[in-house]
């Protein structure tokens, strides 16, 4: 029986927030998904969560300018405790995490990112940038990326890679677009994975 919670962090639209939810219902994705945390309280993501039921948190430095990095992790650590938060997974979640909700979080926080990795990764590349990038750079081929989080950008243990077709006449945003449906398609099914996997070890220990 998997009686995990998953907790999804966004910053943004949340096409990925919601093909994980949908494949919660359709059954394939079996934890419960009671969170969403987010550094953007008008972003999309909190609207479909609000649609779905879903408890959002908002937790932005803004807020708590003064407290330093343990404190500050210390917020994320108390509202994932609430709400026994087994696997983190970001879905275009815009901020570095605290290093110490990494750390407690250990292999257990994912991230997707929206190419081939090590390639076309870092600081300023998301969104589209990545996209404009790949097609400045010619490659015949990109792809998305599925991995661990660790403390540095997207360096993290990779998971599950896919390549995806760049076309002759593709501008960044039809690349964008075939991206996001491999994104959609493959996310759940990783998350559904890896929620067997930390089910075992949770009731072997
Ligand atoms: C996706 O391309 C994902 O790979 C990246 O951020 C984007 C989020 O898109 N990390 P959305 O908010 O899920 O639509």
């Amino acid at each position: 029986m998997n009686n995990l919670n998953i907790s999804v962090f966004a910053s943004g639209g949340g096409s990925n927030f919601k093909a994980i939810l949908k494949a919660k219902r359709n059954g394939i994705i079996k934890s419960n998904i009671p969170l969403l945390i987010t550094n953007n309280s008008h972003c999309g993501a909190v609207e479909i969560a609000k649609k779905n039921s879903v408890n959002v948190v908002h937790i932005s430095r803004k807020v708590y300018p003064d407290l330093d990095e343990k404190e500050y992790s210390q917020v994320f650590l108390n509202v994932l405790e609430k709400f026994k938060i087994d696997l983190i997974v970001l879905a275009g979640y815009m901020k570095l995490l605290p290093e110490y909700v990494v750390e407690r979080y250990e292999n257990r926080i994912i991230n997707i990112h929206p190419a081939l990795l090590p390639s076309f990764c870092g600081k300023g590349m998301y969104g589209i940038n990545v996209h404009r990038a790949v097609l400045e750079a010619g490659v015949k081929v990109t792809g998305i990326t599925i991995h661990y989080v660790n403390k540095e950008y997207d360096k993290g243990k990779i998971i599950f890679q896919k390549c995806v077709e760049i076309k002759e006449n593709d501008n960044e945003i039809s690349l964008q677009k075939r991206v996001l449906k491999y994104e959609h398609k493959y996310y759940p099914l990783v998350i559904a994975s890896l929620e067997k996997i930390i089910s075992y070890e949770k009731s072997n220990n």
